[in-house]
């Protein structure tokens, strides 16, 4: 760990509490000259610290969005991994992946400048209003099962969400979060397979979340489907305390994937059933009205030729009957 890194770990532990830059340099074996030159590097990248006689502290109310403190406020034993900018965090936890990262690494990128969507689409968050995350998994499941975990993630990401903003939200099927008539949360899961020997190496969950508005409000093509959680600014310390409870309510279903409870409240949230809708696939397309989702979390469409089920595509409603 760098030492700006071990520094915040021991404010942030203190958070409101004075700690002297004597007790921090011995707490970590260095100078007390390095780590006043440290605090102040911090500072000038927007830390909030205060210095005084007795040392330096983080304020109570300071909006500590950190790796440490997402790995304190989760119940289970993650590895966080917090990076200010990079392309995708699904990248970057891929490439863990690649190279043996255990089920449970968790990586934030703080601004995505390459963030992908679903269906070779981007996603824009290469500003720091939403909370950009991936999740190593390595499931012992059969293949079959391994989509299930992008709907345990539309249901964490939903709890979480509401738990902590009190603001209702709906699922799109397959995994879109909404509030109202607008997206505020999207999911990208990507797998690895090993096709020879039958077995899931790893998945990628890449959750998106767009907490405020980005500076200049969201871009024209997308202002009329897209919203935030808030529509100013968060409370502080959102972000962490966001991100820790999807982690927590991802594995807690996840860890308990065979009991399959997560798709009642799948079913319960979903803004489909009932609508008419076209379901794209490929270069083909489905009309019909969704009357349900079923155990394996498939869209259920009556359509003119009888009942058909999906696994995956994507769903647009029709405002008319018309409508391709
Ligand atoms: C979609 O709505 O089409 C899916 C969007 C998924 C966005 C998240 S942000 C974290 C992770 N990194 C990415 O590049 N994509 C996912």
């Amino acid at each position: 760990m760098k030492l700006k890194n071990k520094i915040l770990e021991i404010l942030e532990n203190n958070q409101g509490d004075y700690i002297s830059g004597e007790e921090i340099a011995s707490l970590l074996g260095v100078s007390r000259n390095s780590i006043w030159k440290t605090i102040n590097y911090l500072k000038r990248e927007g830390y909030d610290i205060s210095s005084a006689r007795d040392g330096y502290m983080i304020p109570t109310d300071a909006d500590i969005f950190s790796s440490n403190r997402i790995a304190i406020l989760s119940q289970n034993n993650i590895d966080v991994m917090m990076i200010d900018e990079a392309t995708s965090s699904n990248d970057i936890a891929k490439s863990l992946a690649f190279q043996g990262a255990r089920e449970g690494t968790l990586v934030v990128v703080k601004r995505q400048n390459s963030g992908r969507g679903r269906m070779g689409r981007s996603f824009i968050s290469n500003e720091e209003n939403g909370l950009y995350m991936s999740l190593v998994l390595r499931p012992e499941v059969p293949i079959s099962q391994s989509v299930l975990i992008t709907v345990i993630g539309a249901v964490a990401a939903l709890e979480a969400i509401e738990m902590t903003s009190g603001i209702e939200c709906s699922i799109k099927w397959v995994n879109d979060i909404y509030i109202g008539e607008k997206k505020v949360c999207g999911i990208l899961s990507e797998a690895s397979f090993n096709f020879e020997q039958s077995y899931t190496d790893y998945v990628i969950i890449g959750i998106g979340v767009n907490v405020t508005p980005p500076k200049n409000g969201f871009d024209e093509q997308i202002k009329n489907i897209a919203t935030s959680i808030f529509e100013r600014s968060s409370p502080s310390g959102y972000k962490s305390l966001l991100c820790s409870k999807i982690v927590d309510r991802f594995l807690h279903y996840y860890n308990n994937l065979e009991d399959k409870s997560f798709i009642d409240i799948y079913r319960r949230k979903s803004n489909l059933i009932g609508k008419s809708v076209n379901v794209y696939r490929g270069n083909d397309i489905f009309a019909g009205t969704v009357i349900d989702i079923d155990q394996d979390a498939n869209l259920v469409l009556q359509t003119d030729s009888g009942l058909l089920s999906f696994n995956s595509g994507e769903a647009r409603v029709r405002k008319n009957e018309f409508e391709q």
